[in-house]
């Protein structure tokens, strides 16, 4: 490949990791709202759940657009890992960090921890394979019937400390990669300028802060008992 067909693939291939972190990160904040009506009360969170069942076009659509948005990300990062490697076929001695932060270096590594978290997410609360007695709750919702308890496998699932230990240290990740993800997705799409650098820092430095408390909350709450399970 000559010089400008490689940049070219490069440009293009850094856009589509961008584009979908940025779709990756809008679904972290709309699943946020979500799950923090757990708060409001379990006929907040029950209907709201039961909700997004009823518009199950629009659910299976947004399941689609994440998970391709995961396949292409995770594809896109390891084909420029390895174009990297080929452009640059000797290997620095010396690894120089003083341009680079922790979350910057750690990219790889947090990435592939909140893979294996993903997967263990999904089998707990969409497939129900952790605590099946959890996730086979129902609750009676007025003017509806019997629902899936999403509030009461949420509650129940986070008051086992092991649960909430490796809910806190993934989402630990997850926000340390959503650090430095946020400023280099800016970046690749010109959504960037010198004077705005601190600036962009800083807010997705407050963004991840946000989150992470949000998240947090849920298994801090449920392990002291300010959120009660129902029986
Ligand atoms: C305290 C933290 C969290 C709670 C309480 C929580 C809760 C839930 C629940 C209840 C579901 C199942 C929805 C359903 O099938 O009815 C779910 C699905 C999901 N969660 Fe989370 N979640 C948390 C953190 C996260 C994080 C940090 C990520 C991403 C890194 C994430 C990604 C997902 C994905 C991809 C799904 C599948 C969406 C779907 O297929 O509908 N969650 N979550």
């Amino acid at each position: 490949m000559n010089d400008s067909a490689m940049l070219r693939t490069t440009v293009m291939q850094k856009s589509v990791v961008a584009i979908t972190g940025l779709v990756m990160v809008l679904f972290l904040i709309a699943h946020l709202s979500g799950n923090l009506l757990v708060f409001a009360g379990p006929d907040a969170i029950n209907s709201y759940a039961a909700g997004l069942r009823d518009v199950s076009a629009l659910l299976w659509t947004a399941r689609i657009v994440l998970l391709a948005s995961l396949v292409l990300h995770v594809y896109f990062t390891v084909r420029l890992r390895q174009l990297s490697r080929e452009a640059r076929p000797i290997q620095y001695r010396m690894q120089r960090y003083e341009a680079s932060t922790f979350a910057s270096r750690t990219m790889l590594i947090s990435g592939l921890v909140i893979f294996s978290y993903v997967a263990f997410h999904l089998a707990h609360f969409t497939w129900g394979k952790i605590y099946p007695q959890y996730y086979a709750a129902t609750y009676f919702l007025d003017g509806r019937g019997p629902v899936h308890d999403v509030y009461s496998m949420v509650v129940r699932s986070f008051q086992e400390w092991w649960i909430s230990a490796l809910y806190i240290v993934a989402v630990t990740f997850v926000m340390i990669h959503l650090v430095h993800a946020t400023q280099s997705a800016l970046q690749t799409l010109g959504i960037y300028h010198k004077r705005y650098v601190h600036s962009i820092r800083k807010a997705s430095i407050a963004l991840a802060i946000v989150l992470w408390v949000g998240y947090v909350l849920i298994p801090l709450a449920s392990l002291t008992r300010i959120l009660k399970p129902l029986t």
